[in-house]
C-alpha cells in the first residue's frame, strides 16, 4: 500500500527568513515622516549589486576578465568588471529618481543626476580589482548622505561631506556566497543572496565587532616604506606574549571588502598606513574609508587614520586618500598608541 503522504496542512509552516526588502521596509515604518525615497533608493542599490553579482559569477565565461585598456582617474588600469559595475550603478541610481549626486571611484568628477533626487551616493563599484582574475573575493562599497544643497541648485560639493553625516552605508562581498552588509544607523546586519530566489535573506543580524581580537591584516610587503612607529607596532604584534595573546595571526587578501569583513566579524585590526610610496595612504576617503568607518562604529568597532576618527575628516577633494585603521576598539587604540609614540 502506498505510504500515506502527510498532507501539506500537517507540515510545519515553511520558515522563510527576513528579506532585505522587508528589513528595509520595517526601517521605513520606524522612521518618522519617511516618504519612501530612502527605501526606494536602497532597493535600487540592492538591484544594482545583484546585477553586478550575476556578471561577476560568469565573468570568466563571458569574456569579462581582464582589462579594458583604459586608465582611470586614479591612474589605475580599469578592469572590464570595474567598468561594468560602474555603468550598472550609474544607470540604476539615475533610474531610481532619488539620487541627486553620484560619485564613483571610476568617475573623475561627481555627477549631477537627472532627477536631482535628495540623496548623494558615493561608491566604489568594484573593490579588489587586482583580485578579479584570480577568483579571490571582491565587492562593492557605497555610502548615502542627504543632499545639503537646495533641491534645484545641486552643488557637486555636496559630495565632499564628513563621514559622520552618512545616513546609510554598506558593502557587498562576492565571495563563496554573496553577502550584503548594511547599516542605516541602527546596527549592522548581513544578508546572504539566495541565487535561486534572487533575494537577499537576513543571515547575521546585529553584527558586533569584538572589543579585542587576535588577528591583524596589513600588506607586510610595504614594511620598509612604513614610518618607524608603524614598523614598531608591526614587530610588537608578532612577538610571543601569552598575556596579550600575541603573536596575532596574519591574514591579508588585498580586497578591502574581504579584509574588512573578516575583521568586523572576528575583531583585531586592519591597517593600510601611509608610506613613502602612498604618502596619504592608498585607500580613498569618500567611498572606501568612510563607508567602512560608519559600519565599524555602528558595530561597536573603531576607524581612524591612525590618529583621528575617519568620520571627522572634512574632505577637500573627491578622490583624496587616507591612511585607514579599522577594527576592534582596543586594537585600534593600541595601534594609535604606537603611532603617537606612546609605546
Ligand atoms: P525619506 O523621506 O524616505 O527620504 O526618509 C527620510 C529619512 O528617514 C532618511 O534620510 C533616513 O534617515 C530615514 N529613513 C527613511 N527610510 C528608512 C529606512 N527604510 N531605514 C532606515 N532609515 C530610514
Ligand atoms: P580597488 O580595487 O577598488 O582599486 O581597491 C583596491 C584596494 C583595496 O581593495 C585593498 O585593500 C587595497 O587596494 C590593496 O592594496 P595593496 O595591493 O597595495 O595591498
Ligand atoms: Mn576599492
Ligand atoms: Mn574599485
Amino acid at each position: 500500500m502506498a505510504e500515506s503522504i502527510p498532507s501539506l496542512r500537517s507540515q510545519p509552516p515553511a520558515v522563510v527568513g527576513t528579506t532585505l526588502r522587508e528589513h528595509v521596509l520595517h526601517g521605513m515604518h520606524a522612521a518618522p515622516g519617511a516618504t519612501g525615497e530612502f527605501t526606494s533608493l536602497l532597493n535600487h542599490i540592492s538591484l544594482a549589486v545583484r546585477i553586478i553579482n550575476s556578471r561577476v559569477r560568469s565573468a570568466g565565461l563571458a569574456g569579462m576578465l581582464g582589462y579594458t585598456g583604459e586608465v582611470n582617474v586614479q591612474g589605475e588600469e580599469v578592469q572590464k568588471l570595474d567598468a561594468f559595475a560602474n555603468d550598472v550603478l550609474i544607470n540604476v541610481l539615475e533610474r531610481s529618481g532619488h539620487c541627486g549626486i553620484l560619485a564613483s571611484e571610476e568617475l573623475e568628477d561627481a555627477r549631477i543626476a537627472e532627477s536631482r533626487g535628495k540623496y548623494v551616493v558615493l561608491f566604489d563599484p568594484l573593490d579588489g580589482s587586482s583580485n578579479i582574475d584570480t577568483n579571490v573575493g571582491i565587492g562593492t562599497i557605497f555610502a548615502m548622505l542627504r543632499r545639503s544643497s537646495p533641491k534645484d541648485n545641486v552643488a557637486v560639493d555636496d559630495a565632499l561631506r564628513p563621514g559622520h553625516e552618512i545616513v546609510c552605508a554598506g558593502y557587498t562581498l562576492y565571495g563563496p556566497s554573496t553577502l550584503f552588509v548594511l547599516s542605516t544607523g541602527h546596527g549592522v546586519h548581513a544578508f546572504t543572496l539566495d541565487p535561486n530566489v534572487g533575494e537577499f535573506f537576513l543571515s547575521t543580524p546585529n553584527i558586533r565587532c569584538p572589543l579585542r581580537g587576535n588577528g591583524y591584516s596589513v600588506n607586510e610587503g610595504n614594511y620598509s616604506r612604513w614610518p618607524a612607529p608603524i614598523q614598531k607596532w608591526n614587530q610588537w604584534i608578532k612577538e610571543e606574549d601569552k598575556q596579550t595573546n600575541r603573536p596575532y595571526g596574519h591574514r591579508y587578501v588585498g580586497s578591502l571588502v574581504a579584509d574588512a569583513h573578516r575583521t568586523l566579524l572576528k575583531g583585531g585590526v586592519f591597517a593600510y598606513p601611509a608610506d613613502t610610496k602612498s604618502t596619504n595612504g592608498k585607500l580613498r576617503l569618500l567611498y572606501e574609508a568612510n563607508p567602512m568607518a560608519f559600519l565599524f562604529e555602528q558595530a561597536g568597532g573603531a576607524a581612524t587614520d591612525g590618529a583621528q576618527r575617519i568620520l571627522d575628516i572634512k574632505p577637500t577633494s573627491l578622490h583624496q586618500r587616507t591612511p585607514l585603521v579599522l577594527g576592534s576598539s582596543e586594537d585600534v587604540m593600541t595601534y594609535r598608541q604606537f603611532m603617537m609614540g606612546e609605546r
